[in-house]
């Protein structure tokens, strides 16, 4: 259904790598609710080729960037402004790799130099693309940027392992560069924390069948899907949310706020 929430809204669409990534699941709901969309990823993903189904389906041009890349940032930009003849009015940052959780290093044994890549792939790369948006005016008034997080944040996941640390700076970010933007240009910054959701980046987390069941089980309303999660994207770049800035915004059924569950404590006298 398609009340046109973002008609005559354009948006950068980052980290859709295949039909299961939540950005892929956005741009195809943001497209559904009349935006117009530029879809970017890492050049390495978009050698996979599977965006250019994407591409096709929602007819937005893919333009590629590292996102630990300024030039590539401000190429990006540069073009995307070219493509909408104007500024944007929001952005997905749908990003997130470990190169620890990769080489199978565990929390205790981390390699600093994989860490502070991580951190800049999956944290920073929040402000190397807010940086490269403010530097070059290219967000409109009341645009709206939304960075994905998850719980581990706040509470210990033992196996998500450093990426529980590139989260909490993730929404550091997000709270920081949201004052400046917000009093700048009335730009609004979120992130939402995500039920785990089968896709590449999730599946990389060791364990990961578990903790789907688990969230599952204890949340209330059960986990939040890909889909559902790109509904609740498309609420947040609509103006239905404008006054709504600096927020870790749980998107998990429940889960954040249960302590136990029916179901759990089935299980556990079992
Ligand atoms: P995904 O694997 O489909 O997406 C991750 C994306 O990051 C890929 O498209 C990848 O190409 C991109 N990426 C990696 N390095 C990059 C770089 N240097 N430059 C540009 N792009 C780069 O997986 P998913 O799950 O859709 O991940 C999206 C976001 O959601 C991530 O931030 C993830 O941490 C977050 N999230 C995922 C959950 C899950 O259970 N799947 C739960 C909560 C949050």
């Amino acid at each position: 259904m398609s009340n046109q929430l973002l008609k005559g809204k354009k948006g950068i669409i980052f980290g859709a790598l295949d039909e299961k990534s939540i950005a892929w699941k956005t741009a195809l709901a943001c497209h559904a609710q009349g935006a117009e969309i530029v879809l970017s990823n890492a050049p390495i993903a978009l050698r996979m080729g599977e965006i250019n189904k994407l591409s096709e389906q929602i007819n937005a041009p893919i333009i590629g960037a590292d996102v630990t890349n300024m030039d590539d940032l401000k190429n990006l930009f540069t073009e995307s402004m070219k493509h909408f003849g104007g500024g944007i009015d929001f952005i997905l940052h749908s990003i997130g790799m470990s190169l620890n959780l990769r080489k199978g290093k565990g929390y205790t044994e981390i390699d600093y130099g994989f860490n502070q890549k991580t951190f800049d792939i999956s944290a920073m790369s929040l402000h190397r693309v807010l940086r490269t948006a403010w530097d070059m005016d290219a967000l409109n008034e009341w645009g709206s940027v939304v960075a994905l997080s998850y719980i581990a944040a706040q509470r210990v996941f033992p196996d998500y392992n450093e990426m529980a640390d590139a989260k909490a700076l993730l929404e550091s970010v997000t709270r920081s560069f949201g004052y400046h933007y917000g009093v700048k240009k009335k730009v609004r910054i979120n992130t939402i924390s995500q039920s785990p959701t089968r896709t590449t980046a999730g599946s990389g987390v060791k364990g990961f069948d578990g903790f789907v069941n688990y969230a599952e089980k204890m949340s209330p309303l059960g986990n939040a899907s890909g889909e559902d999660c790109a509904n609740y994207c498309v609420t947040l770049f609509s103006d239905m949310t404008k006054m709504v800035t600096m927020q870790n915004l749980f998107h998990d059924g429940g889960f954040s706020f249960t302590g136990v569950t029916q179901a759990v404590i089935e299980q556990m006298e079992k």
